[in-house]
């Protein structure tokens, strides 16, 4: 077990600081509100907290829009209050992880300011500016990741400057060696605060390509910028530069955030000769996306494609690197509702997934609520929504010929928000979050699903995440869980997936039923193995009753 480090043998549990724990009655989580819960943390394993941004932002896209690398959003509280949080995390073994959001900053950076001044000022090449074509259209036709053109034209300096999200987020030039020398410098400010690690955003988008058209997949005549920049050849060059100038030397971890990084190329990503620890990628969610589709609906997807996701990413991670097992964040709706068929019972479902998510090889990542199983929420008008993506996948939608109605009802299933309603704490008013006007209305549900209650009932979701957490730290399994090899079984069950992991002469089986329906598959290879865990009582082997889980171990 000694081999592991630190960050390998605990999990890491997500805070969306914005809907975690309102102190002051503002109606917005703070980081007190952070501080206030690290004990709650600690009882599920948490070794690392990872805030998504903290720093002073417009808000635009809730802090993925930043005007100071180096400071704190008077909305989430003080320096001094995060240096609390630091410190009190430390003291219960916790390490705080930051956002390191450096594909852009905020229009409102002063950065920005400065350098959409005119063409020659000190900062006139730290972002991405380029002339008009002879039309006076954007340089090329891509489309934003949040929808519209990438590019907005600046009127001060006459030049149009390329956004891959929002158009407050203009992208930062890092091919000035200035650029790359301020965002490394922010990230050591971070590392001198005592933080342990980083999860890095976007980092795929950072190297930009020749600026050409591609073939339009839309009506609005444009294509994804996605598929026109993403992991550009080059960008290696300076994710080692940033390892060296940040990484190398501490006792920390950096997960990079990578749609489009394959499970075959992680190996140049990740591990000794990588560049990060552990590499979020999103092969097992995005399943049947097709290009350029609304993210609107649920596509047809098999069992066996995400089974094979999952096992591409675990055989690419067995030898070099380490894997970042996850099914939620706050870009992803809530995960029960993905992965098991409409009418599963959520909490059920919630279970089955949490058992994978503990019993693979990797760091379990846990986003705020998914312990307690929280679920979609539909808000009636479009109005409701905050996020600016769900607005964005809105006007497409109607772009693209849907009536109001049916574009709301389009956006509901996949909306950011589904996973950004306040976290439920108690059953009193606002589930305890706040004493104010919460900012995102808080799940209806909540006197059923929140902590307080799931605390008091040995059969709650709550409860599972607790046991599950004993069983990879301190159980008879903890080992196996820990450091066991994988290997998928009945890879063709289009119903069931099946897992071993085994170490020396002992191992253990994650079985779980992917439908609402009862099935029964072949037990051969259990033997003698003993229900370990589950999430039905009285496990029988050969069958499983509907979205059931079972962990047996010999
Ligand atoms: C990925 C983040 O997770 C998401 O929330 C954000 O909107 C974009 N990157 C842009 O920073």
């Amino acid at each position: 077990m000694s081999k592991l480090k630190w960050w390998q043998k605990s999990i890491v549990y997500q805070v969306y600081p914005k809907s975690f724990q309102d102190t002051t009655g503002t109606g917005v989580g703070d980081i007190p509100g952070v501080t206030r819960h690290l004990d709650y943390l600690k009882s599920l394993g948490t070794g690392a907290i990872w805030l998504t941004p903290v720093y002073p932002s417009p808000m635009v896209d809730n802090g993925y829009d930043i005007s100071d690398y180096c400071g704190i959003d008077p909305s989430y509280g003080t320096m001094e209050d995060m240096e609390t949080l630091i410190a009190e995390a430390k003291k219960r073994d916790i390490r705080i992880v930051m956002d390191l959001v450096f594909n852009h900053s905020s229009d409102q950076h002063p950065w920005f300011l400065e350098s959409k001044k005119d063409r020659t000022n000190p900062k006139a090449d730290w972002y991405i500016w380029r002339d008009a074509k002879p039309d006076g259209s954007a340089p090329t036709n891509w489309r934003a990741i949040f929808g519209g053109s990438a590019w907005t034209w600046c009127e001060e300096r006459q030049q149009y400057y390329l956004h891959t999200f929002a158009e407050a987020q203009p992208d930062l030039n890092w091919e000035n060696p200035e650029v790359r020398k301020a965002l490394f410098d922010a990230a050591n400010f971070w590392l001198d605060k005592g933080v342990g690690g980083f999860r890095i955003d976007a980092i795929v988008y950072i190297k930009k390509p020749e600026f050409a058209d591609g073939t339009p997949d839309g009506p609005d005549g444009l294509v994804g910028i996605h598929e026109m920049t993403a992991n550009t050849p080059g960008i290696l060059d300076f994710l080692h530069e940033f390892r060296r100038e940040v990484f190398d030397g501490h006792d920390i971890f950096t997960v990079g955030e990578a749609n489009g990084v394959s499970p075959e190329e992680l190996p140049q990503w990740v591990g000794e000769d990588g560049v990060f620890s552990m590499l979020f990628e999103f092969s097992h969610l995005e399943l049947a996306y097709p290009e350029g589709e609304i993210w609107c609906k649920r596509f047809p997807w098999k069992i066996t494609q995400l089974k094979q996701a999952l096992t591409a990413s675990q055989k690419a991670t067995a030898k070099e690197g380490w894997y970042p097992i996850f099914f939620e964040n706050h870009d992803q709706n809530r995960s029960m509702h993905r992965y098991f068929p409409e009418g599963t019972d959520p909490k059920t479902a919630a279970k089955a997934l949490a058992t994978i998510l503990y019993t693979l090889r990797g760091t379990p990542f846990v986003y705020e609520g998914e312990e307690i199983g929280m679920t979609n929420v539909a808000f009636p008008h479009i109005e409701d929504y905050n996020d600016i993506s769900t607005h964005g996948q809105y006007e497409y939608a109607l772009k693209k010929g849907f009536t109001p109605e049916e574009a709301l009802k389009c956006v509901q299933f996949q909306s950011r928000d589904n996973a950004r309603t306040p976290m439920q704490w108690t059953c009193e008013t606002n589930a305890g979050f706040t004493t104010g006007k919460p900012w995102l209305p808080v799940h209806e549900d909540f006197m059923d699903c929140c902590v307080e209650a799931e605390a008091e009932d040995g059969d709650s979701v709550l409860s599972y995440y607790r046991r599950l957490n004993r069983e990879r730290t301190t159980g008879a399994a903890a080992e196996i869980l820990q450091q066991g090899t994988y290997e998928e079984l009945l890879p063709d069950d289009e119903r069931v997936y099946v897992f071993e992991r085994s170490l020396d002469d002992h191992a253990t089986y994650t079985i779980v039923n992917f439908t609402n329906e009862p099935v029964t598959y072949d037990a051969g290879f259990l033997k003698d193995a003993k229900p370990l865990l589950g999430n039905c009582k009285n496990p029988e082997k050969g069958k499983l009753r509907p979205a059931e889980a079972v962990v047996y171990m010999d």
